[in-house]
């Protein structure tokens, strides 16, 4: 089957009371690991890049990667996404290639750095979803600004700061009426990477899982029951998978990151899109890590890139029964572009 719009895959997650975990790619193991675990649990898909992985992947080769992924499973409904995408002429490359959907970020200026004021941020999200909608594409924005910074992408605000940008409700309630997006990507405490706050159990001194504003997701939905929330930063960083790196060689410090069960509290109230990407880089790492320091004089990539094929996919398959997806990707007849084309035009 063809890529699908998301918007289709997140309207059928609401109606469905589950959310759906959107993983960032950057090569053909990653894809193949999704995949499988999408197939392997029956789960639609949503696979996205972040301008770095375009870049990476030198654009058309990602495009090419993920057609053979729906050659490998047309039963599997997969939704191709920009993530944080910066401009409108990254949003325009990304359509241009074929992406289902695409992320505005306007809380960023377009430096991906400094943040933007709610004008800016209203504007630039307006202009693409004025140019996306007509081509029947998803648009997802975001308001109130994440931690942490990614490839050089990111606020990367410290915890005081973090607070003071929280999405506000009532804002977003004006945003989602100004912009007429999708999908609203919203900030209540996570924070993008591996390193996500710096909360110490005051008896052990371990470092916890941050805490998240909850009530603010719980207000957004109801103040806007049909709106999408989007939670960025939603890696669980689980200690198995730094213990790996670090036991063969990795220097990680100490760290925590988004509860599972935040995630489902989040889904239970509005969040149909969980954002994933470091959980893969982990598992990917300690893979790698554990074959070449084992087995020293291996050589062929295969033998440490399968092994890392395999940790991811044990990853995405695990976030797919966690976020409720898996056993829903045949529930529905899946829309096509030209279909979404007539929807937003009313
Ligand atoms: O939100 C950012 C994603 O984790 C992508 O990171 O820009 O390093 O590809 P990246
Ligand atoms: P993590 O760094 O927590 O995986 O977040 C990824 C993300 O939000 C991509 O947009
Ligand atoms: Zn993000």
């Amino acid at each position: 089957m063809p890529l699908v719009p998301m918007r289709q895959i997140l309207d059928e997650a609401a109606k469905g009371g589950y959310g759906v975990g959107a993983f960032n790619v950057n090569n053909m193991e990653q894809i193949q690991a999704i995949m499988e675990a999408a197939h392997e649990t029956n789960s639609p898909a949503i696979i996205q890049a972040s301008r770095g992985a375009l870049k990476y992947s030198k654009m058309v080769y990602l495009r090419n990667l993920i057609q053979a992924a729906l050659e490998e499973y047309p039963e599997i409904p997969v939704a191709m996404h920009l993530d944080h995408g910066n401009s409108v002429e990254t949003c325009k490359q990304a359509i241009a290639l074929d992406f289902t959907s695409v992320m505005i970020d306007g809380s960023l200026a377009e430096d991906g750095k400094t943040i933007n004021s709610y004008e800016a941020n209203v504007a630039i999200t307006k202009t693409v979803v004025e140019l996306a909608h007509p081509l029947g594409i998803t648009v997802e924005g975001e308001l109130g600004a994440l931690g942490g910074i990614e490839d050089g992408q990111g606020a990367n605000l410290g915890a005081d700061e973090l607070a003071a940008h929280l999405t506000d409700p009532a804002q977003a309630e004006e945003f989602v009426a100004e912009t007429g997006l999708d999908a609203l990507a919203v900030a209540v405490g996570t924070s993008h990477g591996a390193y996500k706050g710096a909360r110490r159990d005051p008896e052990t001194g371990q470092i916890m899982p941050p805490r998240l504003a909850m009530d603010r997701i719980r207000e957004i939905h109801n103040r806007m029951p049909n709106c999408h929330m989007v939670m960025h930063g939603s890696s669980s960083v689980p200690q198995e998978l730094v213990g790996i790196i670090n036991k063969y060689g990795g220097k990680m410090p100490d760290t925590a990151g988004v509860a599972i069960e935040d995630i489902r509290e989040g889904i239970k109230h509005g969040v149909c899109k969980v954002n994933v990407d470091t959980d893969s880089r982990l598992a990917i790492t300690g893979a790698i890590r554990k074959v070449l320091s084992e087995s020293p004089e291996k050589f062929d990539p295969r033998e440490y890139l399968g092994p890392a094929r395999e940790a991811a996919y044990e990853v995405y398959k695990a976030r797919m029964i966690a976020f409720g997806q898996a056993g829903h990707a045949g529930d529905y007849e899946c829309v096509t572009i030209e279909d979404m084309k007539k929807v937003y035009a009313g």
